[in-house]
């Protein structure tokens, strides 16, 4: 089967295309870019006009719940691959919070199996740090590397003790894989559930100040200097993480980070009422943060806009704000929350999908996020004049917990290939 997209406006910042091409795809493979017009003849089975369209490498997102084993009523590895491709992303990392948690090679190795079989895109398992994500033991992190896993995390937990840290990194530096350290320091956030300041007061929710996350970032990064390991720092919300991070990287430090759409395109103003769809884990922050976290992805201190990716049933979030889980359905959001930072002038559209495609795969060593001859035909076809109302019952994902629905979001994915198969929506 060969397939051409023929004159889209192809991005691709893993080899710096930036203009109209053909792209041939033969099977499940790139075959080749080509000037428009100049892609060989001989037999071609699909053409699929991409004419005033953007073409890009099928988005990469480096931190994905999608919950299966144990919690299928929030997201199976079906729903969640569906949900992926329909927003444009053909590569998602799983994070090991799952019953039981990927804390073995057994688990990483159901979790392939379901998704060879039953997935709609790419799935790279994390693996735990510790067993059970329990904070005491480490997990056997060479095997899993060996199943399938491309990074590890306790990812919803920190890992509290800093010897247990330390090793963790020195294992997973000999294993040659980066950490990605949920940062946070329990003691401080004391059981919050919002941000803290004026408004955690006023609605009278206990409160998780910046440096609850800052003193984590800080002490995570000191072991990653003292181990030399790579450490990724997942969910980055508040504007010290942003300085410290930046600091860090100009000493040397191999820290890379990541933040989410939530972090940059709301604060904390979305809890009013309750709105337990707003409740994430770290909280959405203030002006004053959000502003940072731009400036951050804006130079280089954040490597990566990531989703976060966590759906919950609808009971689950119908609860009362401080049992209600934290977390946010991100995937069928993120492209056009992203490309609002294009239209700020934060980012270049070039700039951004560096931090969706090559970035993270380069992070965790993953043969995606490019469009180069020879790579996986991986692709997403997006029309930025195209606008849309976020609408949860269109959504894929079985996680309808969003702030943002109805929000209207420009940049439509009208088409995705992933490993060559064609999805048009
Ligand atoms: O809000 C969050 N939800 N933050 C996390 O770190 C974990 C995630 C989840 O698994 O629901």
């Amino acid at each position: 089967m060969r397939i051409l997209i023929a004159a889209g406006h192809v991005i691709d910042p893993s080899q710096a295309i930036d203009g109209v091409f053909d792209i041939l795809i033969k099977g499940r493979k790139i075959e080749g870019i080509y000037p428009k017009g100049k892609a060989p003849k001989g037999e071609i089975d699909r053409v699929i006009d991409a004419r005033g369209m953007y073409v890009l490498p099928g988005l990469v997102d480096m931190h994905t719940h999608l919950r299966e084993p144990g919690f299928e009523h929030k997201e199976t590895i079906k729903t969640g691959t569906l949900a992926a491709i329909k927003a444009g992303f053909t590569s998602v990392c799983a994070m090991p919070n799952t019953m039981p948690v990927n804390d073995s090679a057994g688990i990483t190795e159901y979790i392939l199996q379901k998704a060879e079989e039953e997935g709609a895109c790419a799935v790279f398992p994390i693996g735990a740090i510790t067993k059970g994500q329990a904070g005491e033991e480490l997990t056997d992190m060479d095997t899993m590397r060996n199943a399938g896993c491309v990074a590890f995390s306790d990812d919803g937990f920190p890992v509290e003790k800093s010897l247990l840290m330390r090793r963790a990194l020195e294992y997973s530096k000999a294993c040659g894989v980066p950490l990605i350290a949920h940062s946070e320091d329990l003691s401080l956030s004391a059981g919050g559930m919002m941000n803290e300041g004026l408004l955690s007061q006023t609605l009278g929710l206990g409160g998780i100040p910046n440096t609850a996350e800052e003193t984590a970032v800080f002490r995570d990064i000191a072991l990653s200097e003292l181990t030399g390991a790579r450490l990724h720092i997942a969910h980055v919300s508040t504007e010290g993480s942003v300085r410290i991070i930046r600091a860090a990287k100009s000493r040397g430090v191999k820290v890379t980070a990541e933040t989410c759409p939530h972090y940059f395109s709301i604060t904390e103003e979305a809890v009013k009422g309750y709105n337990t769809n707003a409740k994430v884990n770290p909280p959405l922050r203030t002006e004053r943060d959000v502003k940072a976290i731009k400036e951050g992805l804006r130079d280089g201190a954040i490597d990566v806009i990531a989703t976060d990716h966590a759906p919950h049933s609808k009971g689950d979030k119908m609860k009362e704000f401080d049992l209600a889980p934290s977390g946010i359905s991100g995937l069928e959001t993120a492209l056009g929350l992203s490309l609002r930072l294009v239209d700020e002038g934060v980012l270049t559209l070039t700039e951004l999908i560096r931090k969706m495609t090559v970035n993270p795969a380069t992070i965790l060593s993953l043969n995606k996020g490019g469009l180069k001859p020879g790579s996986d035909a991986d692709a997403a076809i997006i029309d930025l004049k195209k606008s849309f109302n976020v609408d949860i019952n269109q959504f894929e994902s079985k996680g309808k917990n969003t702030p943002f629905d109805w929000w209207l979001l420009k940049g439509a994915v009208v088409v995705t290939v992933a490993g060559g198969k064609v999805h048009r929506w």
